[in-house]
């Protein structure tokens, strides 16, 4: 595991997009694996940036979400296909039939966990996931205590996660969705490249437990101790409890 400290979040973006122009300059059908959440907009618009001033070009290249809600309406803004169009993938030429996410308006959606899961890997794998952490460990939707080989699936969001996102429903409890399919730790795994990144001082213990603890369900993020090509990008804050 490669652990790179910057003094700010937005020494980052620089950093991961390079890593971005790398591979697709390698690999123009590169296939991207997206997070949403706040942590990553900086590469986001790094990349954007890049885009516009023809650095870059996502024309051939693949998308694949890491988690969606279930059940929200197909037009409802709130959607990570819907937001990850708005900060990202609508702002390149990434083609829109080329983003993809797990379906959360499925009739079956264990299947549809599965039907996800078989669609990364016809894609060719994830050449380059990028990740945030959350406070308690987590990544993507695998909460303390998922299973470190899950595949993409259907979870219960924890109370403490539909509070969270309240704000994002108007603060109404009652909008949160219950449910969200998101890929497996397992699945996450498989990527080729994995960069996680991590700001502020409320992810400083999550940090340091991924990086230097024992890899342990307890810390989802640990897990990335054992992928064979993982990049965490912190910042000083977030860093502050490394040894
Ligand atoms: C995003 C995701 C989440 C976030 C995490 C951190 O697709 O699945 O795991 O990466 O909750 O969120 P932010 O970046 O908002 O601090």
């Amino acid at each position: 595991m490669e652990v790179i400290v910057v003094e700010r979040p937005e020494d980052a973006a620089p950093i991961v997009a390079d890593a971005y122009s790398r591979l697709l300059a390698a690999k123009p059908d590169a296939v991207l694996g997206l997070a949403t959440g706040s942590t990553p907009l900086g590469v986001y618009d790094e990349l954007v940036r890049r885009y516009e001033a023809g650095e870059l070009t996502f024309a051939s290249a693949r998308a694949f979400l890491l988690d969606e809600y279930v059940g929200l309406p197909a037009d409802h803004p709130e959607r990570y296909r819907a937001f990850i169009e708005r900060v990202f993938t609508g702002r390149v030429d990434l083609r829109p039939d080329a983003v993809q996410g797990p379906d959360g308006l499925a009739e079956d959606l264990s299947a549809a966990g599965v039907a996800y899961d078989a669609a990364i890997r016809e894609a060719g794998g994830i050449d380059l996931q990028i990740l945030g952490i959350g406070a308690d460990g987590h990544l993507a939707f695998n909460m303390p205590m998922s299973s470190l080989t899950s595949r993409t699936r259907l979870k219960t969001l924890t109370p403490k996660t539909r509070l969270d996102n309240a704000r994002f429903f108007d603060d109404d409890l009652d909008q949160v969705p219950r449910h969200c399919l998101t890929q497996g730790l397992g699945t996450i795994m498989e990527s080729r490249h994995a960069v996680m990144l991590g700001f502020g001082l409320n992810k400083a213990q999550a940090v340091r437990e991924c990086v230097e603890g024992a890899v342990s369900a307890r810390w989802p993020a640990s897990v990335l101790q054992l992928h064979p090509h993982a990049t965490v990008v912190v910042d000083a804050e977030a860093a502050s409890q490394l040894t």
